[in-house]
C-alpha cells in the first residue's frame, strides 16, 4: 500500500484511537518477526507515545529489548488471517512469518525491524521505558514516524468512507470490525 507520512506527526496516536489490534515487527541486521498485539495504547499526543504488552516469552521480546525499537503496523480486515497467524504461530518455530503470511517488508526510515506493506498505517517506535510485569513487560516508547494510506486518514482522523474496515480483537478466533464513523451531536 502507498503510505504517505501523516501532516502531523501529533496526530499519529489516532491512528490507534478506535483501539485495533496491532502487528508489531521487531528485528536486528540478522533476523525479522511479527506478532500479533491487542493490548496496546496511546499514552500522550506531543510527542507522540505508545505503550504495548508483551509476554516475555515470546520470541520477539529480546529483539525489542536488545533494539530499543519497534513498529507497529494497523491490520484491516482483509489481513484477518495474517492477524490471527502471527499471532497463533512463534518465531521460535517459523523462521518467516512474513511469507507464511502472505506479507511483504517495508522500509523504515528509523528503525531496523521492516514495516508491513499491507497495513494501512505503521508507526515506527523506539522503547523508553519497560515496566516489569513478571510474564509480560509493558512497553512504553516514542512515536519517531508514521505513515499512512492518505484516503483512509484525513484531518487527524480515520476516515471510513472508502471501504477501510479496522479490526478489534474479541478473543480466541474471534474479531469485529468497524467501518464508519458516527459524529455527534451539532
Ligand atoms: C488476536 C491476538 C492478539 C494478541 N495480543 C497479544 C498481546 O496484546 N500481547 C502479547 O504479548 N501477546 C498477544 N498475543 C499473542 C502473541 O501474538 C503470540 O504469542 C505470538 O505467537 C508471539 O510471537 P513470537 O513468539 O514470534 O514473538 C495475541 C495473539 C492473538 C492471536
Amino acid at each position: 500500500m502507498n503510505k504517505k507520512p501523516l501532516e502531523k506527526l501529533s496526530a499519529a496516536y489516532r491512528l490507534l484511537n478506535p483501539g485495533c489490534v496491532v502487528l508489531v515487527t521487531v528485528g536486528d541486521e540478522n533476523r525479522d518477526n511479527i506478532f500479533t498485539v491487542t493490548w496496546n495504547m496511546p499514552l500522550r499526543r506531543e510527542p507522540g507515545m505508545v505503550a504495548l504488552l508483551s509476554g516475555k516469552r515470546h520470541f520477539s521480546y529480546p529483539y525489542m529489548v536488545k533494539t530499543g525499537e519497534f513498529g507497529l503496523n494497523i491490520p484491516d480486515a482483509s489481513i484477518a488471517e495474517a492477524v490471527l497467524g502471527c499471532g497463533s504461530v512463534s518465531g521460535k518455530t517459523e523462521p518467516d512469518k512474513f511469507a507464511r503470511f502472505g506479507l511483504t517488508r517495508q522500509l523504515p526510515v528509523h528503525i531496523k525491524a521492516p514495516l508491513i506493506a499491507e497495513a494501512v498505517g505503521s508507526l515506527e517506535c523506539r522503547i523508553c521505558q519497560i515496566v516489569d510485569l513478571g510474564a509480560s513487560s509493558l512497553l512504553i516508547a516514542q512515536i519517531l514516524s508514521a505513515t499512512v494510506v492518505s484516503e483512509h486518514f484525513q484531518a487527524g482522523t480515520w476516515i471510513f468512507d472508502n471501504g477501510l474496515r479496522l479490526l478489534h480483537h474479541l478473543g480466541g478466533k474471534s474479531f469485529c470490525v468497524s467501518d464508519q464513523a458516527l459524529v455527534v451531536g451539532s
